[in-house]
C-alpha cells in the first residue's frame, strides 16, 4: 500500500484553515481561571493544588482535507482536546475557531448548529443502536436533519457501498464483527455529511489484524472523501501511518507539531524520541525520504565512453540513462559499455537494458524491500512522471531503519565492476564517443 502517495500535498497558497486554536486551556476543578494565569506564568501543573490542567496552552491548525492526528500516552489530554472541538467541554481560555467562526464566544444554540453541521463523530465502542438495523444506524444522522426516509435510506445504501458493506443493511450491529461494526461507525459519521471527522481512538478496541485493514481502508475513504479528520491514538505506527500532520501531547501540553517524517527524524525532545525508538520506520518513510542523488546517470544521446567514465570513478558496475526530461530510460553495464567501446560504437542504443527495479518516490520502504532484495543495482527512484529522482543503494535502505546489526554492509553488486585499470586502457585505445557529445553527462 502507498501510504505517503495518498498524503495530501497542497502548497502553502491553497491550504484553508478549518479548525484553529490559539493558547487553548482545559482546567477541571475549582478557580480554575487562577489555575490558568498561574500556568501561563510557568508553574508546573502538579503544583496547582485542587485542579487538573488536562490541556494547556495548546495552539495549533488543521487544514482542510487532511489528517491531523493527536497523540500521546494516556492521560495527556488528548480526549480532552477534542472534546473542546465539539463542544462537549467548553475550553477554560483561549481561542478556537471553526470553519473562521470563533466558537468560544458564541450563544449555545449558534454553538450546536456549527457542530451538527461541521462535525462527526467515531467512537472507540462504535456506539451503535443495537435495536436498528445497520441502514438504519446509519441513516440516523440523517433522521435527525429531518431528511425524508426514502431518501435518507438511499443515502445511507451508498454509504455502505463504500465501506464494503452493501449487502448488510438489515441486519442488526451484533450480528457483526468489530471491525465491521467500526465500518458502520465510520458510514453514520459520514452520513452526516460534515466536513470534520473527529475519531477518538477509533480503532483501539479492534484487533491489530483488522485494526490494520481499518487504517487502510480509512486512508483509502480519505482519497475519495477528502474529509478534514481529527484522529486520537496513543498508537504511534498508527499515527504514523494515517497521519499527515502528527500533534504529540504529553502532560496536557502539544510538545511537537510536524509530519510523521519531521517527527521521526527530527524529534523535538527527549520524550518524542523515546516515543518514536519503537516505529515500524519501515512503514513512515519513504523511498523519497531515504534516496540518495542519482547517480552515475547518464543521457541517452552520449555514447558509450561518457557512461563507462561515469562508472569508473563510483566504481559501479551499470550506469542509469535518462532522456532530454529526466526520464529514465535503462540503464547500461559497464562489460557492454567496454565491449562497445571496443567496437567502436558511437552510440548507447544497442546496449541500454530495462532497468530491473524502479519504485516510486512515495512508495513506503516496506513496499520496496522485495525489490531492493531482488536488485543487483541500487534501487531507481523515479516521481509520477517517470523521471529519475534518485537512487537507494540497498545499505542506506537499511541505514534508514535505524542503528541495528546490518545497518553496514557492502552493496552487493552484480558482479566485480570491471577493473579502473581496463576501463583507462579502453579508453585510452578508443575513438572519442561522438566529438560533440563527448562530455554531455546528464547531470
Ligand atoms: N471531566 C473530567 N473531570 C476531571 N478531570 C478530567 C475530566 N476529563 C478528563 N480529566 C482529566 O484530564 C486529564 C486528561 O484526560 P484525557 O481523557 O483528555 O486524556 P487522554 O489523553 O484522552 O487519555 P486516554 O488515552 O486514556 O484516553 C486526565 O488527568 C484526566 O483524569
Ligand atoms: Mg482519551
Amino acid at each position: 500500500m502507498r501510504r505517503a502517495g495518498s498524503k495530501i500535498h497542497v502548497s502553502d497558497t491553497d491550504t484553508e484553515v478549518l479548525v484553529r486554536a490559539e493558547g487553548l486551556f482545559k482546567v477541571f476543578g475549582r478557580r480554575t481561571h487562577d489555575a490558568v494565569e498561574k500556568l501561563r506564568k510557568g508553574t508546573p501543573r502538579d503544583q496547582i493544588d485542587g485542579v487538573t490542567a488536562a490541556v494547556i496552552d495548546a495552539s495549533f491548525e488543521v487544514n482542510r482535507g487532511e489528517i491531523f492526528v493527536v497523540m500521546g500516552l494516556s492521560g495527556s489530554g488528548k480526549s480532552t482536546l477534542i472534546r473542546m472541538l465539539n463542544g462537549l467541554h467548553d475550553a477554560t481560555a483561549g481561542k478556537l475557531q471553526i470553519n473562521g467562526q470563533e466558537i468560544t464566544t458564541i450563544s449555545d444554540k449558534k454553538l450546536r448548529e456549527i457542530r451538527r453541521s461541521s462535525i462527526s463523530m467515531v467512537f472507540q465502542h462504535f456506539a451503535l443502536l443495537p435495536h436498528r438495523t445497520v441502514i438504519d444506524n446509519v441513516a440516523y444522522p440523517l433522521e435527525i436533519q429531518g431528511v425524508p426516509q426514502a431518501k435518507r435510506l438511499a443515502r445511507a445504501q451508498e454509504i455502505l457501498d463504500m465501506v464494503d458493506l452493501g449487502s448488510w443493511g438489515d441486519k442488526f450491529p451484533n450480528e457483526l464483527s468489530g471491525g465491521m461494526q467500526q465500518r458502520v461507525g465510520i458510514a453514520r459519521a459520514l452520513a452526516a455529511d460534515t466536513d470534520i471527522l473527529l475519531m477518538d481512538e477509533a480503532f483501539s478496541a479492534l484487533d491489530p489484524l483488522i485494526r490494520r485493514e481499518m487504517q487502510e481502508q480509512l486512508v483509502e475513504l480519505q482519497q475519495k472523501l477528502h474529509k478534514t479528520i481529527i484522529f486520537i491514538t496513543h498508537d504511534l505506527n498508527e499515527a504514523m501511518f494515517l497521519g499527515d500532520r502528527i500533534a504529540v501531547m504529553r502532560d496536557g501540553r502539544i510538545v511537537q507539531i510536524g509530519s510523521p517524517e519531521d517527527i521521526l527524524t527530527d524529534p523535538a525532545n527527549d520524550y518524542v524520541e523515546q516515543f518514536v525508538q519503537d516505529v515500524d520506520r519501515a512503514r513512515v518513510l519513504t523511498a523519497g525520504n531515504v534516496m540518495e542523488k542519482p547517480r552515475p546517470v547518464v543521457s541517452e544521446t552520449s555514447g558509450p565512453r561518457t557512461a563507462l567514465r561515469a562508472m569508473r570513478e563510483p566504481f559501479l558496475a551499470a550506469v542509469f540513462v535518462v532522456d532530454r526530461n529526466r526520464k529514465l530510460i535503462g540503464m547500461v553495464s559497464d562489460r557492454d559499455a567496454v565491449k562497445a567501446v571496443r567496437r567502436g560504437d558511437r552510440s548507447l542504443a544497442g546496449i541500454i537494458k530495462p532497468v530491473p527495479s524502479v519504485v516510486q518516490a512515495s512508495d513506503v520502504l516496506i513496499d520496496i524491500f522485495v525489490p531492493a532484495v531482488e536488485s543487483p543495482l541500487p534501487l531507481a527512484v523515479v516521481d509520477e512522471d517517470e523521471r529519475l529522482v534518485g537512487v537507494i543503494p540497498r545499505v542506506t535502505l537499511l541505514a534508514a531503519l535505524g542503528p541495528g546489526p546490518d545497518a553496514t554492509g557492502e552493496i552487493t553488486l552484480p558482479h566485480e565492476p570491471v577493473p579502473t585499470s581496463i576501463i583507462d586502457q579502453v579508453l585510452a585505445d578508443s575513438e572519442p564517443d561522438v566529438p560533440a557529445t563527448d562530455s554531455k553527462e546528464a547531470n
